[in-house]
């Protein structure tokens, strides 16, 4: 019932402990995947624009799973009640917008399994969910068409960070997978480019992009 790559990855990562909430569902495919496939009992689905909430209604009922998906009008966490929340997920969004859900979720620190899908500015999150103490248990990258998407499983443990730059670029990516492999080499692409660009901008100084995209090649060769 569900064949998008970038939401079955994010159904892997979600623990099934207790309720999951998917923010920003849309169409609600994901919340209605995780509990037809028995990984939920019960999931909030939730949305911050009316039009999403229909369309996810149309698919909670054509599969069946009203009475286990519950949806309701949020921006972002901000009307979810927290009891017996496992699972968070926020896919499909930019990475700023993620922080600031997260940031204004003070419960998330709980002990909530974070599962995150940013569309933009993977490193961006990567550095905030360091510096303000949640940890990144691990990372899988889905390529859809042209596409990489980095998926990311993060708790809170309070401990704050200041990750390096190739950390910023490709976390906790396994560089045993292919398609991680795949995305940790098209950052290193994406640095270079830029780094060449600061390069010549700069009069020929020794550029950090460059380095750090150095540094990623030389853990792909290693
Ligand atoms: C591109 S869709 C992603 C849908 C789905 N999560 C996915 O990954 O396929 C983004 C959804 O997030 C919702 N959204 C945007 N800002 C939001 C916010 N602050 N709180 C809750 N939902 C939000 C939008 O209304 C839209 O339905």
């Amino acid at each position: 019932m569900l064949s998008d790559q970038r939401l079955l990855a994010c159904a892997e990562y979600v623990s099934g402990r207790g309720i999951a909430c998917d923010v920003g569902t849309d169409h609600a495919y994901l919340a209605a995947y995780l509990v037809k496939s028995g990984k939920c009992g019960l999931v909030i689905a939730s949305d911050v624009k009316d039009g999403p909430l229909l369309s996810a209604r149309t698919t909670i009922e054509k599969y069946g799973v009203s009475d286990r998906v519950m949806l309701i009008k949020s921006n972002g966490l901000d009307d979810i009640a927290p009891d017996n929340v496992s699972d968070v997920i926020i896919a499909g969004m930019g990475a700023e917008l993620i922080c600031s859900i997260i940031e204004r979720a003070d419960w998330l620190k709980n002990g909530v399994n974070l599962i995150l899908q940013p569309m933009t500015r993977a490193p961006f999150l990567r550095k905030w969910l360091c510096q303000n103490g949640y940890e990144i248990d691990s990372e899988t990258a889905v390529k859809d068409s042209r596409f990489f998407y980095a998926i990311i499983k993060a708790h809170y443990t309070g401990i704050c960070r200041t990750p390096d730059a190739v950390f910023e670029n490709i976390g906790k990516m396994d560089l045993s997978d292919d398609i991680s492999r795949e995305y940790a080499k098209k950052q290193a692409q994406r640095l270079l480019k830029a780094g060449k660009g600061m390069l010549a901008a700069s009069g020929g100084q020794t550029n950090a992009a460059i380095e750090t995209a150095e540094k990623i090649k030389k853990l792909l060769e290693g």
